[in-house]
C-alpha cells in the first residue's frame, strides 16, 4: 500500500475480494483502469492510467485481477 492510503477518503478496492470483484465485468475493470474511477461512477481518487499503459497492458492487468480474486463476472 502506498504512503497516502491512510489519508484517502475512499479506500482502494480489495482486489482479492471475490464477492465484490465478481460484480464487475472485465469491460468495467478495463475502463476503471484506463479512464479512471470517475468513468465507472467510482471515486476520482482512482487515477486514469490510459496515458501510461497500452490497451494490451491493461488487458493483462485485468487477467491478473481475475487471478487475484479467483473469480469471474457473475461467479460471486
Ligand atoms: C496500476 C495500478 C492500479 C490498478 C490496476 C487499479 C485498479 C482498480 C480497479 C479495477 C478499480 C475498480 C474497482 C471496482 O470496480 O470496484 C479501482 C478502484 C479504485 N482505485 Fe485503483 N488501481 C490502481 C492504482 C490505484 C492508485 C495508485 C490509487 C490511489 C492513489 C487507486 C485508488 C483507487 C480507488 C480510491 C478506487 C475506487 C474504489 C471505489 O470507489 O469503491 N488505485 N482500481
Amino acid at each position: 500500500m502506498g504512503v497516502n492510503v491512510r489519508d484517502m477518503s475512499v479506500q482502494p478496492r480489495d482486489h482479492t475480494d471475490g464477492k465484490e470483484m465478481a460484480g464487475r465485468t472485465d469491460e468495467e475493470l478495463f475502463r476503471a483502469i484506463k479512464e479512471g474511477g470517475q468513468a465507472v461512477s467510482k471515486s476520482v481518487l482512482m487515477p486514469p492510467w490510459g496515458g501510461n499503459l497500452s490497451d494490451e497492458e491493461i488487458e493483462s492487468i485485468v487477467s491478473y485481477l481475475r487471478e487475484l480474486c479467483k473469480c469471474k463476472y457473475g461467479s460471486g
